[in-house]
Order: C-alpha cells, then sequence, then structure tokens
C-alpha cells in the first residue's frame, strides 16, 4: 500500500527533536521556527514529559470514558488554574476540527437554533462543521457545504451585527488570531462588540485559540489581550506538544446532559499525561512569560530586516509579510540555512517556534533570514 498523497512534502526527515532543534539521520541539525504548525509548545523531547508519558504507558495507557478518570479531574482542574477560567468545565477530545465540532454542537444544542457566524479567511478544521466555518471553497466538499454558515469581514461589527441580530444564529466563532489568514488580529473594539452582540442576540461566543492558545500569544489565550470572557473556547496543538489531545473550554451556564458530546479516545490516560506534563512544565519553566518575552525581542530584531512590508503577531505567533512571494526564500531558509519556518499564503512567513525559544534561538533566525534574503 502507498500514502494518499495529500501533503507536498519538504524531502527533510527529522528522526530526533531536542528543545527547539530537529535532526536528520545524519546528525544535521535544524533549528525549529514552525514548532511542527504550532504544536510544539515546551519543546522537542522534554525530559519531563518524556518521562511522565512513559509512566503512564507503563500504568495504564487506556480505558474508556465509562470509567472515572482522575487524570481528567487533575488536567481540568490545572487547565482552569493556569488559563484563569477555573470557573469553566472541560470536555475532552482528540484534535482542533473535533474540539471545534463539539463548540459549534453544544450552541446548536442549547439554543436550538443551527446558523453560525464565521470570518473571512478563517480556518476551524476540516471536519464537517469545522470545515462549513472554514473559509476556504476548496477544502469544503459538496457534502460539508451548507447555508447555516454565513461569513463576515473580520473586524467588520456593522456586518456581524446585521448577521446575528436576524437572531437565528446559535454562535459566532472566531479564531484568538487568525493563522492561517496570515496572522490576522481582531481588534479589541471588534471583540466587545461581538461579545455584547452574541448576548443581546442569543448566540454564543467561541473563541478558537487552537492555534493562538496555550500561551503562544504571551497570554494563556490571544483574546485575553483583548479582556473578553468567551462562553466556549476550543485548544489543541500545542496542549500535547504533539500527543493528540484537544479541549472544549466550557462557561458554567451550559448544562450538561449524559450522552450529548462522547468520544472513545479523547481524554484517555496517554493524552492526559502529555497535556499534565506540558501545563507542568509551562508553570515551572514560566514559558508564557518567555513567550511575550521572546515574541518582543524577535519582532524588535525583524523591523530592521529589508523587504519586511508588515510584521503581525503576539509572542510567539509572528506574520512576516514580505514585498515578494516568499517560497523561494523558504526552501533556501531551509535547505541552506537548515531553519523550519511556516507560511500563509504566497506573501507570508509564519513563525510558529517552541515556547521555549530563547534570545540565542531568534539571533540565528535574524542571522539565516537575513543571509537568505541577501542573495
Ligand atoms: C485555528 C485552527 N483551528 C482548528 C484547526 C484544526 O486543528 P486539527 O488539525 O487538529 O484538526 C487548526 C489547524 O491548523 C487551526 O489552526
Amino acid at each position: 500500500m502507498k500514502l494518499f498523497d495529500v501533503y507536498p512534502l519538504w524531502d527533510i526527515e527529522p528522526v530526533r527533536g531536542e528543545g527547539c532543534y530537529l535532526y536528520d539521520k545524519n546528525g544535521q541539525r535544524y533549528l525549529d521556527f514552525y514548532g511542527g504548525h504550532a504544536v510544539i509548545s515546551i519543546g522537542h523531547g522534554h525530559p519531563h514529559y518524556v518521562q511522565r508519558i512513559g509512566e503512564q504507558l507503563g500504568r495504564l495507557g487506556f480505558y474508556s470514558n465509562a470509567v472515572r478518570s482522575s487524570l481528567q479531574e487533575q488536567l481540568a482542574d490545572k487547565l482552569g488554574r493556569l488559563s484563569g477560567l477555573p470557573h469553566f468545565s472541560l470536555f475532552l477530545c482528540s484534535s482542533g476540527a473535533e474540539a471545534n465540532e463539539n463548540a459549534i454542537k453544544l450552541a446548536s444544542f442549547d439554543t436550538g437554533k443551527k446558523k453560525v457566524l464565521a470570518f473571512r479567511n478563517a480556518f476551524h478544521g476540516r471536519t464537517s462543521g469545522a470545515v462549513a466555518a472554514t473559509d476556504n471553497p476548496k477544502i469544503v466538499s459538496p457534502f460539508n457545504a451548507t447555508s447555516n454558515v454565513e461569513f463576515a469581514p473580520l473586524n467588520d461589527t456593522a456586518a456581524a451585527a446585521a448577521k446575528l441580530r436576524t437572531g437565528e444564529f446559535c454562535a459566532a466563532i472566531v479564531e484568538g488570531i487568525q493563522g492561517v489568514a496570515g496572522i490576522l488580529l481582531p481588534s479589541a473594539p471588534f471583540i466587545h462588540d461581538l461579545r455584547e452582540l452574541c448576548t443581546a442576540c442569543g448566540a454564543h461566543l467561541i473563541v478558537d485559540e487552537v492555534q493562538s492558545g496555550y500561551g503562544r500569544s504571551g497570554k494563556f489565550f490571544a483574546h485575553q489581550w483583548l479582556g473578553v470572557e468567551p462562553d466556549i473556547i476550543t485548544v489543541a496543538k500545542g496542549m500535547g506538544n504533539g500527543f493528540p489531545v484537544a479541549g472544549v473550554l466550557i462557561a458554567p451556564r451550559f448544562k450538561a446532559v449524559h450522552g450529548m458530546l462522547g468520544t472513545t479516545f479523547g481524554g484517555n490516560h496517554l493524552a492526559c499525561a502529555a497535556a499534565l506534563a506540558v501545563l507542568e512544565v509551562i508553570e515551572k519553566d514560566h514559558l508564557i512569560d518567555n513567550a511575550a518575552d521572546m515574541g518582543a525581542y524577535l519582532t524588535d530584531r525583524l523591523r530592521r530586516l529589508q523587504g519586511v512590508k508588515e510584521l503581525r503577531g503576539r509572542g510567539l505567533m509572528v506574520g512576516i509579510e514580505m514585498s515578494e512571494p516568499v517560497g523561494e526564500l523558504r526552501r533556501r531558509l531551509l535547505f541552506e540555512h537548515k531553519v523550519f519556518t511556516g507560511a500563509s499564503g504566497t506573501h507570508v512567513i509564519r513563525l510558529l517556534p517552541p515556547l521555549c525559544t530563547g534570545k540565542q534561538q531568534v539571533d540565528e533566525l535574524v542571522e539565516a533570514l537575513t543571509r537568505a534574503a541577501n542573495v
């Protein structure tokens, strides 16, 4: 059997990771400013993470959600404390799309309504509801396409108000920072207006923090920079540092009913051990403060780079919009300077390094970018 060829691949195979670096089989080192697509939060191969998952595997790797799991309770407790949302509840699942799917379902169950307001250029995942709320017709199959989702431009209060005021919407879903779109930030006035509109119109505010959450922005959640409290928050990527685990954080006003949500793998013992190890390292190593500090240092250094049209982002979620297409520049960064970066569209380099990135790694990146851009 061969692989179903849906991913355009770089011809490189990392076989080992340590901190902010990856290594191929020849021992060649690569600086990771992509974080495996914002997934690597505490760094590759963190000893505490390796030990905690290993110990758990030796005891019990999996049992079903039909029995009590004190690991799930510990995780909910710690996540509530570190995120500043101890009054929320947690539903555990395994991917970002699944988290958004359940968030939308919950909003719909609670309100009895079926429409969702999403925003231009949004990406929420590839399962049915999540992809319908994703503004990319190329990945929406005819089966997924639905008139239940409507789009408005980001940061356009009047457009959002015109839709929400019909009273037909169960939710508005917005990314904490739009990632795939090119690191686009919702403005504070817009998010405050959206919060008020949702409340006034009987809709729930869902903030998708799958990419921007878990400390990446320099606060636990990117929306916390804007001072609003959503009804539902979704998390994944950095939550497990590579172990597939995701969550839906649910405000106290929702009533749980047995059987309304469910999953086989969500919140299994290994996933909880991974997610607990991540939170323990984030707390002990002050990685959220580090993301804020290193983000400021990084953007300060990048500002002086030639060819930069605009710098956007918060913390260690940074978009560098260049005047020219970035494909060749990223290829040179990877193959000649051994640096992994991400991209959004044709002109934006997307930086999503591990949250333990230090000044040395930032300096290495800036040096590589300067040399790669000046050929
Ligand atoms: C903002 C956002 N939401 C949802 C998803 C989907 O997550 P997953 O690929 O884990 O389903 C992504 C993935 O890139 C994302 O960036």
